[in-house]
């Protein structure tokens, strides 16, 4: 089969781990007889540098006339000053909207061969974690009304949080139909006590639980969310929550799993339409220097082939490769602390360590 991708390498260590990521779809290619086409497109702060604004037209049509699109990261401390509106990260939201990636899928999964890179005692963690974070991606406050005005206190700023009930359906849908394929089993993550828009989050989550009656749904406040992932991680199965606490709660479980560098994500639309890229950010401050985890970017790679292509054999191979070079003891910097028996490895190295593997 042949697929085209739409590939968008981004700031900082974007680049580098994109290239990985190529390299471990051309030996997917080679081994499954497949072939995969780049189109190496522009945004954030590169598209800044180079264009003057940070999501090109040419990017968001490249993107829609793509089989899938692939993102390495975005942003960096050279734009940190330009205003809100002009930031490297319109761009990702820019693309999120423009392409109606309203479902984020972030597996958080800890992989054995890292379980002493897991800062949670032993015992928290014993008998593994896999947990699957569903973040709600086009609303929310993110995308609400935003502003300035002025108050008897000096200048006031706002963004409102606000979900209509057809928002929350869909992406309660996504998660109940994951956790159908899993442990049947959805936590729904709001701040009902406080908030109203979480109300009505809990209303219409309740109401599509009824279409799944082998799910068991259970409902946490945010703040008793971040405290039982890592008191009681292992109570979770499928995370559904919205688009502000997603954000928040990814981080937290990446960090569960070792590392932020081992974290894939997945953004879909109602079809199989994805975009996928890692977790982490673009940090500018190991950029260029062949010290970041492609992991996280390859994992999306797999990602991409299980639910946009439907490629599961591939996608195992893919996870299996990672696998293998964990357990053959290579290490990039974010997993190493001076441990015997393992080997430092830079970007590059793990890249092709993975394709061999392939
Ligand atoms: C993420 C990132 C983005 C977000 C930023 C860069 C806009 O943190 O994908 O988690 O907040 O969604
Ligand atoms: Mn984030």
């Amino acid at each position: 089969m042949q697929y085209k991708l739409a590939v968008i390498p981004g700031d900082g260590i974007g680049p580098e781990v994109m290239e990985q990521a190529k390299r471990t779809l051309d030996s997917i290619g080679t081994r499954f007889g497949h072939s995969f086409t780049y189109e190496t497109l522009l945004a954030g702060g590169c598209a800044i540098d180079k264009t003057g604004g940070c999501l090109p037209a040419e990017t968001v049509t490249a993107c829609k006339e793509a089989d899938t699109v692939l993102l390495g990261a975005i942003g960096g401390w050279k734009w940190d000053t330009l205003p809100g509106n002009e930031r490297p990260e319109q761009a990702l939201l820019g693309l999120r909207k423009e392409l109606k990636l309203f479902a984020n899928i972030r597996p958080a999964i800890l992989f054995e061969e890292l379980i002493d890179a897991c800062p949670l005692r032993p015992e928290i963690i014993a008998g593994g974690l896999d947990i699957v974070v569903v973040r709600e991606l086009t609303g929310g406050i993110y995308f609400g009304e935003k502003g300035y005005k002025d108050t008897p206190l000096g200048r006031a700023a706002y963004d409102v949080e606000q979900y209509a009930e057809e928002e929350v359906r869909r992406i309660a849908r996504v998660a109940f139909d994951m956790a159908m394929k899993r442990n049947k089993q959805v936590t729904s993550v709001d701040k009902a006590n406080v908030l109203e828009s979480s109300r009505l989050w809990r209303k219409i989550v309740i109401e599509v639980a009824a279409e799944y009656p082998e799910v068991t749904l259970n409902h946490l406040y945010i703040d008793n969310a971040t405290m039982q992932l890592v008191a009681a991680p292992r109570q979770f199965d499928v995370i559904l929550t919205g688009n502000m606490f997603g954000d928040i709660l990814s981080d937290e479980a990446s960090m569960i799993t070792g590392s932020i560098g081992m974290l894939p994500s997945a953004s879909l639309t109602a079809g199989n339409f994805g975009l996928y890229e890692p977790v982490h950010g673009s940090a500018p401050d190991i950029a260029g220097q062949d010290k970041a985890n492609p992991m996280a970017m390859i994992l999306s790679v797999a990602m991409m082939l299980r639910y946009t292509f439907g490629l599961t054999a591939e996608a195992d191979a893919v996870e299996m490769a990672v696998r293998q070079v964990l357990q053959k003891g290579y290490r990039t910097p974010d997993l190493y602390r001076g441990e015997d028996g393992l080997t430092l490895v830079g970007t590059r190295e793990v890249g092709r360590l993975i394709a061999e593997e392939i």
